[in-house]
This record gives structure tokens, sequence and C-alpha cells, in this order.
């Protein structure tokens, strides 16, 4: 068993059950929470998080299989995606590997939206890319389910704002190539979001010139 992640949230073990390689996420208990409530917010994530895990998957957008889930522990027993974190090898890539994994990124993105699933937390940190070269999507922690325009915007201008600061000198090019691809199953609707996300970025430039003053 070894520890792979201390997050504020969660803690991420790699270990073995039964025979499978498995990630182990476990909701660790917060001393300054009530003790019984700490445990119900702590179950009620877990459910929640393994579920949109495993309906997202249902609807043909890669994430880890759930083998089992631990309310007692509040833990998510799942595949362990063997492959690196896209954020770190993304800027490596052969230009043309490049743009496949970002339309492939941008259709995944799609086809969650089009099921009514807005992932929450879209950052290259929480996509793999595995040892044969596809994606699967992580963390679903914040994930939820909505049909909502301005939660589809806010999806992917998150996703814009991480490659703006991690990967700043390609952020554009990535994020056109995720349109690109989220546009092949999203269709005219795409241009709905960009313009939302237009909107979206305009109100945060408003709030940080307020902030200036
Ligand atoms: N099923 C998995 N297989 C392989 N690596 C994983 C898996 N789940 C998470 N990870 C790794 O652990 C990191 C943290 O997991 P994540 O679910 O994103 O936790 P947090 O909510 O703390 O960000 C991920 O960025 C990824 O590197
Ligand atoms: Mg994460």
């Amino acid at each position: 068993m070894v520890l792979i992640k201390k997050g504020a949230e969660a803690w991420l073990f790699r270990e073995k059950w039964y025979e499978f390689d498995v990630i182990r996420k476990w909701r660790i208990p917060k001393k300054y929470r009530v003790k019984e409530l700490d445990k119900a917010i702590r179950v009620f994530r877990t459910k929640h998080e393994a579920r949109l895990l495993s309906e997202t998957r249902k609807k043909g957008v890669p994430t880890p299989i759930v083998f089992m889930v631990n309310l007692m522990e509040s833990s998510i027993i799942m595949e362990d995606v063997k492959g690196k974190v896209l954020k770190e090898v993304l800027d490596t890539l052969p230009l043309q590997e490049k743009k496949r994994i970002c339309m492939l990124i941008g259709e995944n993105i799609g086809k969650m939206h089009k099921a009514g699933i807005v992932h929450g937390d879209l950052t290259t940190s929480n996509i793999i890319l595995t040892n044969n070269n596809q994606i699967v999507f992580v963390d679903f922690g914040l994930a939820s389910f909505s049909k909502n325009l301005e939660d589809h915007a806010v999806d992917l201008h998150l996703m814009e704002r991480t490659l703006e600061s991690t990967h700043h000198k390609m952020a554009k090019k990535y994020f056109n190539w995720i349109i690109e691809g989220y546009r092949k199953i999203m269709k005219d609707y795409t241009n709905k979001v960009l313009q939302q996300i237009k909107e979206i970025r305009l109100r945060g430039r408003y709030v940080e010139e307020r902030r200036e003053k």
C-alpha cells in the first residue's frame, strides 16, 4: 500500500484488492466538524462520486471502473488507470498527438454534457493519458447532473483557465482543439456555449477590475 496523494479532502492509495491493482480514494475525517455530521458528509460525498464515476462511464466516457464502495470508511476502491497525468505529458507530445488528445478530450466533454453530466473540475491533473494513449477522466468529487448552458460553459471555462496557467504557450491551440472535438458531439450548441464562455470571461474581468480599485 502506497500513499500517492494527500489532498485536502481525500487521501489516495495505490494497493492490491484481491488480485487487482487499485486506487483507494479515502475521504479523511475532519476534526473541526461535529463527528456525526462529518461522517454523514463523507458518506454522502463518497456515494455521490462513485455514482457519477459509474454514470459517466455508462455514457461511454472513460472513467476508472468502481470495484467497491466502502461507506464505513468512506472510500472508493477503483481501477488503477496505468498512465500519466496529462498535465505532466501534454507539452512533451508531438504536435499531431497533442491535437488528437485535445480533440478526444473535447469529444468526451461533449458526451458528458450531452448526457447531462458536468465534471466540475476539468483540469489537466484530472485527466490521465494511459499507456495505450487513451484518456481517462478522474476526480468526480465536484461533478453533478445538469443540462444547464451556464454549467456547461463554466466546465469548459475552467479547462481553458487551467490551460492558460499550466500550458501557457499552447493554451489557445489546445482549447481550440478541445472545442473542435466538442463540436463533433454538440454541433451548433457549441456556439451557444462559446458565447456563454465569453460572458463568463467578461464577468471575471469585471470582478478583477473591481478588486484592483
Ligand atoms: N483511478 C485512478 N487511477 C490512477 N490514478 C488515479 C486514479 N484516481 C486518481 N488518480 C491520481 O490521483 C490524483 C488525485 O486523485 P483525485 O481523484 O483527483 O483527488 P483530489 O480530489 O484530491 O484531486 C489524480 O490527479 C491522479 O493522478
Ligand atoms: Mg483532482
